[in-house]
């Protein structure tokens, strides 16, 4: 089977990971969430009662850790230091403090370089907001995805009904994410070039999925 690389990007909640996960199911690929990787590195400094603009020692606090990804079943385990932090890096507190670890030049380029690495022998499916304008500027098939803030908030809300914030708090909260997300200097979220854009607005779940897997096939033939 051939095997090639896909590359989705796009805002908070435009839900990157599920479809991700699915396609990367359903062409028998590797899925890799880098945003998990960034929360890892988040949760570690937390841990060690690290202030976030506490730019120095987060780096070499970054530097020591061992991060490892494991797909599973349900996607892919995180693991810091041999510890599971696969349910821990979705907390408000990760939420909350993310975007600014992820601004740290020295953070991005030591996790840029290891999603590269991941790369290399193909058929991985890796989502992020950088992935195909800088880790995988390469990569054979790349995927846009945007929705309304609202609806990402409606989104989220969903998978957490019982989560501390209401819906409009989830929206202010995306709005924020996605403004520090697309005006931070270094690999801003923005679309690349040759990146098909696909507003999931008003679509399903496995109409997305359908739609980059026909994007597969026109590009690549689909791994077949
Ligand atoms: O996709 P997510 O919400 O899990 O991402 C968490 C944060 O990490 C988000 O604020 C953006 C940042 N991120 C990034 O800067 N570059 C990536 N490739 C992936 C995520």
């Amino acid at each position: 089977m051939v095997k090639f690389n896909i590359a989705l990007d796009g805002p908070a909640g435009a839900g990157k990971s599920t479809v991700a996960r699915l396609v990367a199911k359903e062409l028998g690929f590797v899925y890799v969430d880098t945003g998990s990787m960034y929360r890892a590195v988040t949760w570690k400094i937390i841990q060690l009662g690290l202030r976030t603009d506490d730019t120095p020692a987060i780096v070499t606090a970054a530097q020591n850790l061992k991060l490892e990804l494991k797909p599973g079943d349900n996607g892919q385990q995180v693991f810091v230091d041999g510890v599971d932090v696969t349910s821990l890096i979705r907390s408000a507190e990760i939420n909350a403090n993310v975007s600014q670890v992820s601004q740290i030049p020295e953070i991005r380029q030591r996790l840029t370089d290891i999603q590269k690495n991941l790369a290399t022998g193909k058929g991985i499916v890796m989502d992020g907001r950088d992935i195909g304008t800088k880790v995988l500027p390469d990569a054979e098939v790349k995927v846009f995805l945007t929705a309304s803030a609202r609806r990402r908030a409606e989104r989220r809300y969903k998978e957490a009904p019982d989560s501390a914030m209401t819906l409009d708090e989830l929206e202010a909260d995306i709005t924020r994410r996605d403004r520090m997300d697309a005006e931070r200097e270094l690999s801003p979220l923005r679309k690349a070039e040759d990146a098909v854009r696909l507003d999931t607005t008003e679509l399903a779940l496995d109409e997305v999925v359908q739609a980059v897997l026909q994007l597969c096939r026109t590009k690549v033939n689909g791994g077949k």
